[in-house]
């Protein structure tokens, strides 16, 4: 990715370690608040820090056609939420930790737009009412080669998709996140090279792949604002950008949707994205990852598997495709 700054930082968001705690205690609060009543009962106390609630969903070791579950080890929740890439918040993988309790995720609309039967501006309530919850514990490999293994908890694109009718002449879909410099930060910068709001797409067989997910939560807990709450999406065979966090549109078009980070460097992002151990990133190799967490000591450096290991479940999708070219 490329390098930014964030400037405009206000004095009141340079955070102190006190004010740093209490914050987190909030942004357990308000994930409580957004997604409590909605998925299962928050219980606190006044003096206790609360945590995000818990989720009731079924477990990925019960069910788990091939590639929903891997069995490597996981990468702990503090790496999960604490070393994350949100740039509406700003570059340093510290930053969205630090910054996305401004966010506020409820209430919360999707928009399902474009060639779609039932077009309309959907409560986050409605979006999830009829879906059942699964986990599935995938890698997430990101195109900066640092990877992990998160449970993350969600349900299938495809179900959300079919539900609203796929229109005879999608071919695509298009996603964006919410567009707040109010209260994203990076949003504010003057030297951000991202055109906001931040835009992903998938071609339409992608979207419907069993594999691609809308996840609400991670380690069985509604999802931390930083990994992006309330809803984003998953698709574990591509680079994490494709991954897109905080969803409010989703657009079934016709057409090939633009991109962010395509839009900002075409020589280096591609539209597919898909993991390729063999095309290097203009600036370094794709060969292998750093597997979180790592040290110095320890750099837990892996090979990494064409399409992410999910080879055997996708590669069939781009028979015929040269993948040098359509990176
Ligand atoms: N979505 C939005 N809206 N903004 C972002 O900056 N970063 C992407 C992706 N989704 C990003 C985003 C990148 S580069 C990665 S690797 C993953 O989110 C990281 O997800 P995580 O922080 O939950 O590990």
């Amino acid at each position: 990715m490329l390098i930014k700054q964030v400037a405009d930082i206000l004095p009141s968001e340079i955070t102190s370690e006190s004010s740093y705690l209490n914050r987190r205690q909030f942004m357990g609060a308000a994930g409580a608040m957004a997604m409590g009543s909605l998925l299962s009962p928050a219980i606190s106390s006044a003096s206790e820090v609360i945590e995000p609630p818990p989720l009731d969903y079924l477990a990925a070791t019960k069910a788990s056609p091939s590639g929903f579950y891997t069995s490597e080890v996981q990468t702990p929740y503090r790496d999960v939420t604490g070393y994350n890439n949100f740039y509406e918040f700003g570059t340093d993988k510290t930053d969205p930790e630090k910054y996305a309790s401004k966010l506020v995720t409820d209430p919360w609309s999707v928009s399902i737009e474009g060639e779609v039967d039932k077009p309309g501006t959907y409560t986050l309530e409605d979006i999830l009412k009829p879906h059942d919850l699964e986990e599935r514990i995938y890698r997430l490999r990101c195109v900066e080669a640092w990877s992990m293994v998160v449970p993350w908890i969600g349900f299938p694109l495809a179900d959300l998709l079919k539900r609203f009718g796929v229109g005879s002449k999608a071919k695509y879909v298009a996603f964006e996140t919410l567009y707040r410099p109010d209260e994203m930060r990076g949003q504010r910068s003057r030297f951000g090279t991202i055109d906001w709001p931040y835009v992903e797409g998938l071609r339409l067989d992608e979207a419907m792949h069993p594999l691609t997910i809308l996840a609400v939560g991670v380690y069985g807990k509604t999802m931390p604002k930083q990994n992006g709450a309330p809803i984003r999406l998953i698709v574990p065979w591509k680079y994490g950008f494709k991954s897109i966090k905080s969803i409010v549109k989703i657009r079934l078009t016709e057409r090939k949707p633009a991109t962010s980070w395509n839009k900002t460097a075409p020589s280096e992002y591609g539209f597919y994205s898909n993991v390729n151990p063999a095309v290097s990133h203009p600036r370094w190799s794709q060969a292998t990852e750093r597997r979180l967490p790592n040290s110095l000591f320890k750099p837990n450096r892996i090979e990494t598997l064409p399409f992410n290991g999910y080879a055997e479940q996708v590669a069939s999708l781009y028979t015929g495709l040269n993948l040098k070219r359509h990176f």
